[in-house]
């Protein structure tokens, strides 16, 4: 066993471990469309579709993936600024496409 598993509250990143922000995309929206992560901590998303082809675009953190059903698209990322980013799903989906979208916000 090992002995440091029994510290008190370190959190996942400082033990190594990823921390993992899971994001569905289905017509028309993402879930959830908020997502709110810490600068400098890194963390991996990982991108799925519930329905057909998305893409998730944020062009102020550099990420630009193809979302596929029935697929895990890992993305690491450690921001280096805080702020309010917005994504965009920038694969034509349908009707509700222009709509699709969310926000990255990076906390200090
Ligand atoms: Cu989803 Cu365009």
């Amino acid at each position: 066993m090992a002995f440091w598993a029994a510290l008190p509250a370190s959190p996942a990143w400082a033990q190594g471990t990823e921390e993992v922000v899971r994001i569905t995309a289905k017509r028309f929206d993402f879930a959830p469309a908020e997502i709110v992560l810490t600068k400098g901590r890194p963390v991996v998303l990982e991108l799925t579709s519930a329905d057909r082809l998305h893409g998730f675009k944020c062009p102020a953190l550099g990420i630009r993936v193809d979302v596929e059903p029935g697929k895990v698209t890992r993305v690491p990322l450690t921001p280096d600024k805080a702020g309010s980013f917005p994504f965009v799903c920038d694969v034509f989906c349908g009707e509700g496409h222009d709509e699709m979208s969310g926000v990255i916000v990076v906390k200090e």
